[in-house]
């Protein structure tokens, strides 16, 4: 059941933010929310949304209205789903976990990201809806293929390969807000946390979040700045055609292309096997000049009008969640709203954020009349764009 105190003081995931800001430290905070360049594509993902209106039909006996949704053969109680994000534990102590149980309660899935700060192992069994495991194509070829048989070993049914950072990001605001390249702890991160104290204990509680998942991969005994110095080798590299074609070849489930922006590269993913493709400007944090993610959504659903196609970057709402249905996603992801519900509320937080989510595509579902989430429903819904609301 919602948390109804929860729900009167923080309706919308919008309302957590300024409280999250505040008990998150800067360093962390500025990894979370920032995007790349001026930001201008983190505006531009979430209005691309506020373009979208959509046709209401009340004059029907519409039932009551079921978000369920089928989606790669597992049924959802809902649509959406967390996306995979890299040190969780950075942005909120021991999310992993935390994410995970929401998950399972909600019956959604979640993507753990190979960079999360918990292991692969421990997670899995955790999120009973089935965790979805994300992992970049590593320079080094025998990890590359030892997370693919560790995520089968563990029970993943899904795999997701981010194709879209063929270089090392260039995080600018993240690093002027104090977070040094390979996460080196400096003085001022120290001052930082000492403002967060539920933030600090939980950290000094749970201890300092590191590549976990690399371990293996690196010398027993390894330093918490050894294992980071594997990773920054290892990440930030363009995934080439055959390592795509061998990821394939060892996974015999499947296999989703995070990160597809055009129609070009959606033809190539589906060409290397790949069964579905998740549309993401990876919530604008890798290019401030590219496309906002629901117009190259559009694009590519116009040349594949059958392909699984998932959608993230900039969903801030159920309403939102609706409109990307609507735009042609079969399914919907959110990365940083979670955090802006552990950060406002502390553990509890991720759960409300399911449940405004959950609360407020039902209500629209409602208010314009739409019973279900099948193709043929969304697609009598009628669809406007305008310019977005001053
Ligand atoms: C702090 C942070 C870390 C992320 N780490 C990863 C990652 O490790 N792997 C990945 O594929 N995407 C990563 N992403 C991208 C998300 O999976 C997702 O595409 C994005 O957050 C969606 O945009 P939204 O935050 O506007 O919902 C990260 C995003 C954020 C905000």
């Amino acid at each position: 059941m919602p948390d109804q105190t929860l729900m009167l003081r923080y309706p919308r995931i919008h309302d957590l933010v300024p409280r999250a800001r505040r008990r998150i430290p800067g360093f962390a905070w500025g990894y979370l929310s920032h995007g790349q360049g001026r930001e201008r594509l983190l505006d531009g993902n979430i209005s691309a949304f506020d373009r979208i209106r959509l046709g209401q039909n009340v004059l029907h006996d519409q039932g009551t209205p079921d978000p369920a949704m089928d989606f790669l053969g597992q049924r959802h109680a809902f649509p959406f789903g967390i996306a995979p994000v890299g040190l969780t534990s950075m942005m909120w102590p021991g999310g992993e976990r935390l994410l995970a149980r929401v998950a399972s309660e909600t019956g959604i899935p979640m993507a753990l990201s190979c960079v999360a700060n918990a292991r692969l192992e421990d997670i899995a069994p955790l999120a009973t809806n089935g965790l979805w495991f994300q992992i970049y194509a590593l320079e080094d070829p025998e990890a590359r293929r030892d997370l693919v048989r560790r995520a089968g070993a563990a029970g993943v049914k899904t795999l997701v390969l981010t194709v879209d950072v063929p270089v090392t990001s260039r995080r600018e605001l993240a690093s002027i807000s104090g977070l040094p390249p390979r996460g080196r702890l400096t003085p001022r991160m120290i001052a930082q946390s000492l403002r967060c104290p539920e933030w600090g204990l939980r950290s000094l509680r749970r201890g300092r979040p590191d590549f976990i998942n690399f371990r293996p991969y690196v010398a027993e005994g390894a330093s918490f700045s050894e294992l980071g110095d594997y990773a920054a080798r290892n990440l930030g590299r363009r995934v080439t055609p055959q390592e795509i074609e061998e990821i394939r070849a060892l996974w015999p489930c499947k296999l989703i292309l995070k990160g597809v922006l055009s129609r070009e590269d959606a033809r190539r993913a589906l060409d290397l096997g790949a069964d579905a493709l998740w549309v993401s400007n990876h919530g604008a944090r890798q290019n401030d000049a590219v496309l906002p993610s629901l117009d190259a959504l559009a694009e590519i659903r116009d040349e594949l009008p059958e392909t699984p196609l998932i959608l993230d970057s900039g969903v801030r709402s159920g309403l939102d969640v609706l409109r990307a249905l609507r735009m042609g996603a079969d399914f919907v992801f959110l990365g940083r709203s979670w955090f802006y519900g552990l950060g406002a509320i502390g553990p509890r937080g991720a759960q409300h954020v399911a449940d405004i989510l959950a609360a407020e595509l039902v209500h629209a579902m409602r208010q314009l009349g739409i019973p279900d989430l099948g193709r043929e429903t969304l697609d009598r819904v009628d669809l406007f764009t305008s310019a977005p609301s001053p």
